[in-house]
């Protein structure tokens, strides 16, 4: 007996040590922001991603490498910056962007160490060759409505795919990429946000049977201070807040089926969205609006963070590091385009332990090329928890505007009381959204909104000389080819001057 106990007691330390999980579930968001009760929103009703953060440790510092959907979505997957990817822009229609044939995958390698990988719903990067799960129900073989926001059809999928991992008895790893809370396009009856769709009330639009729709009035949402408080944003919000309630019932009833197929107990979930909410300053820009994600993780061994909250700086570009983590699987030796590549994002696994003092979760890094082709705006980014510094590029241009974040009421709002000169209570103005500094440094203690630029102040030439040097050696990491720009030419490993300022 005593022989016994003394051999438990030396078996659960051993445990202790080890990671016993063995799968992994990503829940990925389409332009999800931070309209949930576990971030502080009082006025939505999420109960079940606020009980999925009661089972993780969410990080109040989530940050996206790139604002912009597949670009996003190639970080998520690939763990490198998009110009290091090469999904510069979007993938589908003219967009036409792709990674490089070289890129190493998360389900890739994991496939080559006998873990089974699946996707259900929004995938949205290329070439197939680089993105290739065992399991695929996505856009390119589905309608993207039926397996990205119907709930209930995305469920049959999910219990299927289960189905198969518990027959094969291997480890898996399930990436559920929802569609909502995407605008809808111009598709009428459904809504602005496909809030209509399938909601049992309106005429025409079926029904998810999931789905109890939570219906908000203008007066019922908060407006976060990046927009204006006027009544077109309050009616924009209210249907993006019912889309919301898809969103949150989808998530709750995922997790259930990981749950009823005996999973939740050796899966890590991770949970957290491509970019920001469609609205103005925040999704396809590197303002907080648009680089800052919900962000959690729930692990089974560490249950001691269950509730938690960290200030630790986690990143998209952190998934691959902290999946393979997981699996103790290593990133592949090889190169692309000549040169030898590595991961520069962390296991987020280090959060979890009791004291996460690496300094790498004390900056973030982001870089974006484009969103729509027409688009080009290349922005590189370093944040830390208290500056931000942004590179921007093409600065001389304007701002482009993805056509969903042109029509829409709120943006169509702004620019009609901006052409007639009405009242526009908004932090910026159009004319400052469109023509940007080419450097741009926050103080996100004094100045939270990111619209006082401090670099040319003389009092921040310190700081700003030494995060201009850690952003410059990330791009010299990570092989950016943009990195002498606007000003000089990359020959070789050196930038040349142009002299091409007037
Ligand atoms: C799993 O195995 C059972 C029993 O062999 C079989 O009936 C079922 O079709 C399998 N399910 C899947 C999804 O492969
Ligand atoms: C949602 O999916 C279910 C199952 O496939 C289907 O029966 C239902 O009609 C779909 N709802 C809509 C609105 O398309
Ligand atoms: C634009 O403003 C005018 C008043 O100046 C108003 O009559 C019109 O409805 C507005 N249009 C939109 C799209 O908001
Ligand atoms: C940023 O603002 C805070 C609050 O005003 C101030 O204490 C801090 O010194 C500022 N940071 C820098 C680098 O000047």
């Amino acid at each position: 007996m005593k022989i016994l106990a003394a051999a438990l007691v030396i078996c659960s330390l051993l445990m202790a040590h080890v990671v016993t999980g063995k799968n992994v579930l990503i829940l990925l968001g389409d332009d999800v922001g931070f309209q949930f009760g576990a971030y502080g929103n009082t006025k939505i009703k999420s109960p079940n991603v606020d009980a999925l953060a009661k089972r993780s440790l969410l990080f109040k510092n989530g940050f996206t490498s790139v604002s912009s959907c597949s670009p996003s979505r190639s970080v998520v997957l690939s763990g490198l910056p998009v110009h290091q990817n090469g999904m510069y822009g979007l993938h589908h229609g003219v967009q036409h962007f792709e990674s490089f044939n070289g890129v190493k995958s998360l389900p890739v390698i994991l496939q080559k160490h006998d873990i089974l990988t699946g996707i259900v719903g929004k995938k949205h990067v290329g070439p197939d060759t680089v993105y290739k799960f065992d399991y695929e129900v996505t856009e390119e073989h589905y309608d993207l409505n039926q397996v990205g926001r119907n709930i209930t059809c995305m469920k049959g999928y999910i219990r299927n795919f289960l189905q198969q991992a518990k027959n094969s008895s291997k480890p898996f790893l399930l990436y559920i990429g929802i569609h909502d809370i995407h605008r809808c396009g111009y598709n009428g009856k459904l809504g602005d946000f496909c809030e209509n769709f399938g909601d049992g009330m309106t005429p025409g639009t079926g029904v998810i049977k999931d789905w109890k729709p939570e219906v908000y009035k203008p007066e019922d949402v908060e407006v976060p201070y990046f927009l204006p408080d006027t009544p077109a944003t309050r009616s924009d919000l209210a249907n993006m807040y019912k889309t919301y309630s898809r969103f949150d019932q989808g998530v709750g009833l995922f997790m259930k089926e990981l749950e009823d197929a005996g999973f939740a107990d050796d899966t890590l979930v991770i949970f957290t969205s491509d970019n920001g909410i469609p609205f103005p300053l925040a999704k396809t820009n590197l303002y907080d609006p648009g680089q800052g994600e919900p962000f959690m993780v729930s692990s089974p061994v560490h249950k001691e963070t269950w509730g938690k909250k960290t200030d630790a700086m986690a990143s998209t570009m952190d998934i691959v590091p902290t999946v393979l983590d997981w699996f103790s699987v290593p990133y592949p030796q090889h190169e692309l385009n000549g040169n030898k590549v590595g991961l520069t994002g962390k296991s987020l696994l280090g959060a979890l332990k009791p004291k996460p003092v690496d300094p790498a979760f004390d900056y973030v890094y982001s870089s974006h090329v484009f969103h729509e082709v027409t688009m080009y705006y290349p922005m590189r980014v370093y944040r830390t928890k208290q500056m931000k510094l942004i590179h921007n590029l093409n600065f001389r241009a304007p701002y482009g505007l993805a056509t969903d974040l042109y029509m829409n009421p709120t943006f169509l709002d702004i620019l009609n009381r901006t052409e007639s000169g009405q009242p526009l209570p908004w932090i910026t103005t159009l004319k400052k959204y469109y023509y940007r500094d080419e450097w741009q440094l926050f103080n996100l203690t004094s100045d939270p909104y990111e619209v006082d630029n401090q670099a040319g102040n003389q009092d921040y030439q310190d700081i700003l000389k030494d995060m201009k040097n850690k952003l410059n050696q990330w791009l010299v990491d990570t092989h950016d080819p943009w990195r002498c720009l606007p000003d000089d030419e990359l020959e070789g490993r050196v930038c040349y001057p142009m002299d091409n300022r007037k």
